[in-house]
């Protein structure tokens, strides 16, 4: 599935696409919504791992989601493939060790990746916690909600041909 000439692609990369990317696509889809724009979007999630592939979001993450009325229905985990990079415009990590996996199979091709927090001018740490370890699945949400908000600010500043 490609991006029509008019939508913005953006995929949501974390390691094992059940806690943190999923939480951002559901998020991002969530409020571009909200906003009106979901005909201009193409969003999606996958993980530079693929233990996980098939699986629904980490019930923390379900949990999470589930609490503040966000859908994450017919999600499931699947690794980052070589055609994301064509097939999507931005590319959003979570953290440095998904820019470095990213940035080894990434190559050569012209995908926009972005930090999601560095988008974030006070966040104090630009990594989003894995909760996998942490167990902090609140502390993620509130992060990648304004991750998202600052995404979504960004991508109107650069895209104004298709958001105007
Ligand atoms: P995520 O968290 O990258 O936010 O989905 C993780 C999920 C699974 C594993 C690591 C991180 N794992 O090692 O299986």
């Amino acid at each position: 599935m490609t991006a029509h000439s008019n939508q913005v692609g953006v995929l949501f990369v974390c390691l094992g696409n059940i806690c943190r990317s999923p939480m951002a696509e559901a998020v991002f889809r969530h409020l571009v919504q909200q906003e009106g724009l979901a005909s201009y979007f193409k969003i999606d999630s996958a993980g530079t791992g693929d233990w996980h592939t098939g699986k629904p979001p980490h019930q923390g993450t379900r949990g999470i989601l589930d609490q503040y009325g966000i859908s994450y229905e017919g999600m499931l985990a699947r690794q980052v493939a070589e055609q994301d990079f064509t097939d999507f415009d931005y590319v959003i990590a979570m953290d440095d060790s998904n820019v470095s996996n990213l940035n080894k199979l990434m190559r050569g091709t012209g995908v926009k990746m972005i930090k999601l927090l560095d988008l974030v001018a006070d966040a104090p740490n630009k990594n989003v916690p894995d909760p996998y370890y942490t167990g902090n699945f609140e502390e993620v949400y509130e992060l990648v909600g304004k991750g998202c908000r600052a995404l979504l600010e960004h991508i109107r500043r650069e895209r104004k041909e298709v958001l105007a």
